[in-house]
């Protein structure tokens, strides 16, 4: 007997935010190389086509068995016929041409190393890519003019491409919530991001920050990144105000899926016990100190929001990108809603639809509610 025939059918859901999603899978064989392809296709600005594929990974990452042959897979949604076709040689020969041929074009390397600069996205990584620059270090050695993220980035390269850790997570919560409850008593703070949804490593680390006091989290930013800068814990930082304090035009939806949150990107310089961390390290931004410290630079997101709209913000702010991205399409698609990291309006009714919690929402959108941990989609 084929492995499939012990398997049951498994009737899946075709929006990701319908399904439970869980952290580790059972065909990364796959999904690794489907996600190959749809990051080629963001280098190439066809987001369509990435979609497609990060949709197709995404279905087998729901699947709670191994796939082994094409016939598992004739009733599950999303699966169009070039990610079939990739699966398909993977199942046969192991790996894919397209996938490997892909991960060693010069294209595709440069384009990573270089959209993996801090501040460097796919437009500008391309236009280096065709004056013939590869790496960081072509940057530097042709004396390109870089912005003040992209000169951070440049410079904490190695340290920006070392995970994060959630040991190194936890610690910088504790900094966090410290500062922030120096600056404004009461004030509530939550890990959102991937470590929300349990990695156990990630890129940055994000927080959701707001008070119960409706009002009293306003411009509270700055004094946030003040009270940092004064403890010489930030070696980079851009804060963005909250463009609805600043248009005064309410809680309209935003133009674009981006929130309009008072925010801060920043680099942190975090403190690494000398003891744990390696000798002679070759990370370009680690210095020992007079007390024999070392540190390293860790990204670090803050994004403020008034209590109000707490509840959207967390379900915005806590992923997955896809999975935010099919809770979107599902409001839009499905229930004639408007999704934001803000807000729900709903369009039949004509009014928006209040939230205290993650639960509420998913009510209000008809979902069944997933939790963090299964919404790596
Ligand atoms: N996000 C957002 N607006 C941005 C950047 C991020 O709304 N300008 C949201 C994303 O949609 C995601 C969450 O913030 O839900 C976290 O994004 P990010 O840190 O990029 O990804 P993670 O899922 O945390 O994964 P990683 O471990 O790589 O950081
Ligand atoms: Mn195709
Ligand atoms: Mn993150
Ligand atoms: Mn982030």
């Amino acid at each position: 007997m084929k492995p499939s025939d012990f398997t049951p059918a498994v009737k899946m859901k075709s929006y990701a935010c319908q399904r439970r999603t869980p952290l580790k899978h059972h065909n990364l064989f796959l999904t690794d190389a489907l996600e190959t392809l749809a990051q080629n296709a963001e280098f190439s600005e066809n987001e369509g086509r990435s979609v497609a594929f990060r949709r197709s990974a995404s279905v087998l990452k729901a699947l709670p068995h191994v796939v082994r042959a094409m016939d598992e897979l004739k009733d599950l949604p999303c699966l169009g016929e070039h990610s079939l076709r990739v699966i398909k040689e993977i199942l046969e020969d192991g790996t894919s041409s397209e996938v490997e041929s892909t991960r060693q074009s010069e294209q595709f390397q440069a384009m990573k190393a270089l959209t993996g600069i801090f501040g460097v996205g796919v437009r500008t990584a391309d236009r280096w890519f065709r004056e013939g620059l590869r790496s960081p270090l072509d940057l530097i050695h042709t004396g390109q003019k870089l912005n003040h993220a992209q000169q951070a980035g440049v410079q904490y390269y190695k340290d920006l491409n070392t995970p994060v850790t959630k040991k190194e997570a936890v610690v910088i919560s504790d900094i966090v919530e410290k500062t922030v409850k120096a600056v404004l008593p009461g004030a509530i703070i939550t890990l959102t991001g991937g470590f929300r949804r349990g990695k156990e490593v990630g890129h940055d680390v994000d927080f959701l920050i707001t008070h119960p006091e409706e009002g009293a989290e306003e411009r509270l930013m700055p004094k946030i990144v003040n009270c940092l800068e004064d403890q010489g814990l930030l070696l980079y930082q851009k804060t963005t105000v909250n463009s609805y304090l600043e248009s005064k035009d309410g809680p309209a939806r935003p133009a674009s899926n981006m929130d309009r949150f008072e925010r801060c990107f920043s680099i942190f310089k975090l403190e690494v016990d000398s003891e744990t961390h390696a000798e002679g390290s070759l990370s370009n931004s680690c210095s020992t100190h007079h007390s024999g410290s070392t540190w390293r630079a860790v990204r670090v997101d803050l994004v403020v929001s008034p209590y109000s709209q707490f509840a959207f913000a967390t379900l915005g702010w806590t992923g997955s990108k896809l999975f935010e991205r099919e809770l979107r399409r599902w409001a839009g698609q499905e229930k004639a809603m408007s999704l934001s990291s803000h807000a729900l309006y709903d369009s039949k009714q004509q009014r928006y639809l209040r939230a205290n919690s993650e639960e509420e929402i998913f009510t209000h959108l008809g979902l069944e509610y997933i939790p963090p941990s299964e919404r790596n989609a």
